[in-house]
């Protein structure tokens, strides 16, 4: 197997590392320092009878455990890297400190085995994130490294109970149940990104959540797969989507429809369980057979005689973005490349390339004509600015593009605006406009977060200076 240096995700050319310290840290009092460690670890993942499967996982488990905290608050913890291969760790849509971002190359060096990182993570908002590696993302966040990262509101949502739902997908040999070990096949890297042949929820196959009628609880879906957009709906449940990406709706929506999460995005929903005692309600997963069981929920008993009434909105972030659309600064992403694309050169290593030779570096995406990442930003602004991107996916797949460090707000046709988020998902063909203030300081990374895309040239950044 060998990698290519683009599949590290890292700046080309060298970069200058972000010696910013975290800001704001004088008051509150120092926090323990917990320890992470990233290992290898073997699970009985595979239904009995195979062998057990090769993972890597934060404390060997996969998923990570959930990390709670609450809002305001730091999350202190030394990484330390037990694994064959250099990593890092990225809290994904948290807006930290830039030097803790744990982008390998741009925000920190990676994390050489045997080494360890501190990070000192603010989390100023709360809601639902997670955390995984960003080094060699394509294969480290398919082999298991991930977890959930859950800030807690200082008053919480009235629910019965509070369940963290990791959706992800394994592409796993039928025969030996190991992980395919194939992290820069040029079909997946051309395609729609590797999709796995297993799916898991909270890294189990038969993953399931008894409930009683009437109960409410509050789900946290992430979608830590590398490249497959889970559309869910629910069964036997009344629900709302009370926050998407950690960032609360102003106005709860009830679901009626499927909701669709892009790699790397979530969603929190509150839902009541309709269905009766001895019927078994269901998280559904919509795909091309239709309707099939995602999280059973089986019912036996009733919590309460009557359903609560409609949820509040859950308490408004800080970081939900406040960006000035009329003095916003318009900027332009055009995505380009892909099998059934239009792509017939960019630049590549400051060099003008033929889509032929792009193939022979196993490198097919650009954005605005540029391949991967390089020395100058897509944009520099200045702290407190606020920017307009317009985006056009002119390839024939979907991608999810992740901001770090800010969220932002879809500029709606009519000038309405979005949600706060930070992944976008957006269908092939589409011409979509995000809008967000530039209010955290250093190199942020913007990338599609289909992460064999990610490493075969779909990623680019911003610096707020
Ligand atoms: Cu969730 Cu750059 O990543
Ligand atoms: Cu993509």
């Amino acid at each position: 197997m060998t990698y290519t240096r683009r599949d590290a995700l890292a700046l080309a050319g060298g970069a200058t590392l972000a010696a910013a310290l975290p800001r704001g840290l004088a008051a509150a009092p120092e926090p323990a320092m917990e320890r992470l460690v990233a290992r290898t670890a073997s699970t009985q993942f595979a239904p009995e009878g195979y062998p057990a499967t090769e993972i890597w996982g934060y404390d060997g488990l996969i998923p990570g455990r959930t990390l709670r905290q609450p809002q305001g608050s730091r999350l202190r913890l030394r990484f330390e890297n037990e694994l064959p291969g250099a990593s890092s760790v990225h809290w994904h849509g948290i807006r930290v400190d830039n030097a803790m971002d744990g982008v390998a190359g741009v925000t920190q060096p990676a994390v050489a085995p045997g080494d360890s990182f501190d990070y000192d993570v603010r989390l100023p908002d709360a809601g639902t994130f997670w955390y995984h590696a960003h080094t060699r993302s394509v294969e480290q966040v398919a082999r298991g490294l991930y977890g959930a990262l859950v800030v807690d509101e200082a008053e919480g949502p009235d629910v019965d109970r509070d369940e963290v739902l990791i959706l992800d997908d394994w592409l796993i040999d039928p025969e030996t149940a190991q992980i395919d070990a194939d992290f820069a096949s040029p079909h997946d890297r051309t395609h729609a990104g590797r999709r796995g042949n297993f799916i898991t929820v909270n890294g189990a196959a038969d993953f399931a959540l008894p409930a009683k009628r009437h109960e409410r609880l509050r789900l946290r879906l992430v979608n830590a797969a590398n490249a497959r957009i889970f559309e869910v709906a629910l069964a036997g449940l009344a629900g709302w989507t009370m926050a998407l990406d950690g960032m609360p709706l102003e106005t709860p929506e009830a679901m009626t429809g499927s909701l669709l999460l892009g790699p790397g995005q979530r969603a929190d929903l509150i839902v009541d369980v309709i269905a009766g005692d001895g019927e078994t309600a269901d998280l559904a997963m919509v795909d091309r057979q239709g309707a099939v069981s995602l999280v059973p929920l089986p019912v036996s008993g009733t919590a309460a005689s009557e359903r609560r009434p409609a949820p509040a909105p859950l308490p408004p972030n800080p970081g939900a973005t406040r960006a000035d659309l009329g003095q916003a600064r318009p900027l332009e992403l055009n995505m380009g490349g892909g099998a059934m694309g239009r792509l017939d050169a960019a630049i590549l290593d400051g060099h003008r390339r033929s889509f032929r030779e792009l193939v022979d570096a196993n490198q097919f995406w650009a954005f605005n004509g540029v391949v991967g990442m390089t020395d100058d930003p897509l944009a520099t602004l200045s702290l407190g600015e606020s920017a307009r991107l317009s985006i056009y996916n002119d390839t024939s797949f979907p991608h999810a593009m992740h901001l770090h460090g800010m969220h932002f707000r879809e500029v709606l046709e009519g000038g309405g605006l979005g949600p706060s988020r930070d992944t976008l998902l957006m269908g092939g063909g589409e011409r979509r406009e995000i809008a967000f203030l530039a209010d955290n300081p250093g190199k942020w990374l913007f990338h599609c977060h289909m992460l064999s895309h990610a490493a075969a040239g779909m990623m680019t950044w911003v610096e707020v200076a």
